[in-house]
């Protein structure tokens, strides 16, 4: 009896839910023609703007991204800030009624092209990887035939011949798949050959590791891998519990060994932008050690009492890309900053990059974060994206496959799904070309030992190998 009840009930509430997403979908209809239908067209077919029906969405395809950009508007367009218009319930309905039409249409083709033309390369686009693999996170080359590659969810893989391995490597280290957190970034020790040295960057929650509540923070091992097995761990980087935080959100964590043999390492905000600028806390900083997890004895801050010695810069919102220049070896970093905040920074010893005291951007609620684009002491950004791209992956070409991309830097972007070529000169880019747009949140970036430039996608899960034709 009770259980019969339960059903009904369940039922009643699945109806209702039903019927009140059906009814919101009604009402964005309604509201659509009031207010949109003038420029994305009668139908969303497009008109002075854009049309509201198609895969490759320039501002980000998600409800979430949808919802953001009607809300906030679309700075430099036409696109005005609708919350000043209609309120959240009329905007959800707005964005149901967009994603209902999306079902209906005949489903657009999303398939990845085999050939695109760029402005120096007609270029190949090869499906290398594509199942087994979830949610990768990184790559990383060993050889010609191999890589490692990480994945959110707490597992490393080695790809042989472009073919993952159904087994992934045994004995890793847990982590907790947190909402942004798990495995992140790999590195591979630059005497690899030698000592079989292998990086590793993940979310842990030392007491309960299991609980995406518990008090985390990134943390950072190496090891090694004999026979499929993870061996021979050593902790690198682990804070103690009161330096813990609860959030879960923007862990970082990208690597980057310079030509010098330094590891550097990004840990985010965590959700805590007022620790940012105390360099008692671990949030929202760059770390530089040495590969065996001991501080260099120039790092800026080594003196400074209550500091963590490991720090080499404050102010950094959640870094996700560091490369460095083959030429020049100053070190680039991208950094998702919020809503219209997006970041290309310079790497300066002891630098303070101001978050959140200076930025671009306003918060993802609309709240303003600081008034201030500039401060003293405080480094200004190369570039800053504005709508906010979500930033990440950063990698240089040096690959004789590409010549006319000598020391190009290359960026990926989650939310546009964006690779992007931008060749700079001394502490300028020159312009931006878009390489890619729409087929999946860009990950990671590499240019192989073969030449070849690899694009790791998530959404759907791929590895892209691109070579010129
Ligand atoms: C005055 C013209 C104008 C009006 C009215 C307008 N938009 Fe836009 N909208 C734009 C422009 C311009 C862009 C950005 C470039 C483009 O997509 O053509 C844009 C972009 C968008 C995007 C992002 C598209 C993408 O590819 O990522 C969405 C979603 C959107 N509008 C929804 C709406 C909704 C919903 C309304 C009604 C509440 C609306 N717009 C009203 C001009 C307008």
């Amino acid at each position: 009896m009770k259980k019969k009840v339960t059903k009904i009930l369940g039922l009643l509430v699945l109806q209702f839910s039903f019927l009140a997403i059906c009814g919101s979908a009604q009402e964005g209809e309604k509201l659509y023609k009031t207010y949109c239908a003038g420029c994305h067209g009668a139908n969303l077919e497009g008109n002075s703007a854009s049309s509201l029906i198609k895969t490759a969405w320039k501002y980000g395809r998600s409800g979430s991204l949808m919802t953001r950009n009607i809300t906030f508007g679309i700075p430099g367009t036409e696109m005005i800030a609708w919350n000043q218009v209609l309120n959240k319930e009329q905007i959800k309905s707005l964005v149901d009624f967009i994603s209902d039409a999306q079902k209906i249409q005949p489903n657009i083709d999303r398939a990845i092209p085999q050939h695109i033309q760029t402005e120096k390369y007609d270029l190949h686009i090869e499906e290398w990887v594509e199942d087994v693999i979830k949610t990768p996170w990184a790559i990383e080359f060993v050889s010609k035939d191999s890589a490692l590659v990480s994945e959110r969810r707490g597992m490393l893989r080695w790809i042989v011949k472009g073919t993952p391995l159904k087994e992934s490597v045994r004995g890793v280290p847990q982590s907790q798949e947190f909402k942004t957190g798990g495995y992140m970034d790999i590195a591979i020790d630059p005497k690899y050959k030698e000592n079989g040295w292998i990086y590793l960057a993940f979310s842990f929650a030392p007491e309960r590791i299991n609980d995406a509540s518990a008090p985390a923070m990134t943390k950072i091992v190496r090891g090694k891998i004999d026979n499929n097995n993870w061996v021979a761990e050593e902790n690198l980087f682990e804070v103690p519990n009161e330096l813990l935080v609860t959030k879960g959100n923007r862990w970082g964590c990208r690597f980057l060994f310079d030509k010098e043999g330094y590891l550097y390492f990004s840990i985010g905000d965590m959700g805590y932008a007022e620790y940012a600028q105390d360099l008692s806390k671990p949030v929202a900083k760059i770390y530089r050690i040495n590969p065996d997890g001991s501080v260099p004895n120039d790092n800026p801050f080594i003196n400074q009492v209550d500091a963590l010695p490991q720090l080499f810069t404050r102010g950094n919102r959640n870094v996700q890309g560091i490369a460095q220049h083959p030429e020049t070896g100053d070190i680039w970093f991208t950094e998702h900053g919020p809503m219209g905040g997006d970041e290309l920074n310079i790497l300066k010893k002891g630098g303070n990059y101001g978050w959140p005291d200076i930025t671009y951007g306003i918060d993802y609620d609309g709240s303003v974060v600081s008034d201030q684009t500039t401060q003293e002491g405080m480094l200004q950004p190369i570039i800053f994206w504005n709508p906010s791209i979500a930033v990440s992956p950063a990698e240089f070409s040096n690959s004789p496959l590409f010549p006319h991309w000598k020391n190009n830097l290359f960026i990926g972007a989650l939310a546009f799904e964006e690779v992007r070529r931008l060749p700079t000169d001394g502490n300028k880019v020159e312009y931006q070309e878009m390489i890619l747009k729409g087929y999946g949140r860009v990950r990671d970036l590499k240019f192989g030992p073969d030449g070849a430039f690899y694009v790791v996608l998530n959404q759907p899960d791929k590895i892209l190998r691109i070579t010129p034709k």
